[in-house]
């Protein structure tokens, strides 16, 4: 009886190990390219502005928003809302999109992670 329960145990806690080392392999792919692109200058956590602002909520967010945040005129005036659509276009190349950002990023220039990448930043909140 008291081999049975044992048995148990450790079976449980072998499927729970199981369940936390894949959660941990299936990162979502655009949290990937978040990390390895964006988290030095940027956090997705509400208020922590780093050397840019928050990225939290940004999607639906008007361009030069977050309080607190010294942004260049370039990006404070834009009138652009961050969108999908806007996104795209400003990570393929931001001085481009928006000539005078201080933004120094060279662009995602794959198709496939900017998708991903911004379908990441829609949970953000
Ligand atoms: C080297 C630092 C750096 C990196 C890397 C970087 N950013 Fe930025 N980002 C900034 C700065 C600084 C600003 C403010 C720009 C301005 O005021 O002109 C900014 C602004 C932005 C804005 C506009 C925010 C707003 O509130 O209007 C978005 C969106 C953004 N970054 C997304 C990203 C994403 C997504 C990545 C990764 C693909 C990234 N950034 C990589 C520094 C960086």
């Amino acid at each position: 009886m008291t081999e049975k329960i044992v048995s148990m145990i450790a079976l449980l806690s072998a499927a729970w190990l199981t369940m936390l080392s894949t959660d941990a392999i299936a990162e979502e792919p655009g949290e990937t390219v978040f990390k390895k692109n964006c988290a030095i200058c940027h956090t997705v956590d509400a208020g922590k502005n780093k050397i840019g602002p928050s990225l939290a909520g940004v999607v639906g967010r008007k361009a030069g928003s977050v309080p607190g945040f010294a942004y260049s005129a370039a990006n404070k005036k834009s009138g652009d809302t961050w969108d999908a659509q806007t996104l795209d276009t400003y990570l393929t190349d931001p001085r481009k999109f928006m000539p005078g950002t201080k933004m120094v990023f060279a662009g995602l220039k794959n198709p496939e992670d900017r998708k991903a990448l911004i379908e990441y930043l829609m949970k953000q909140h």
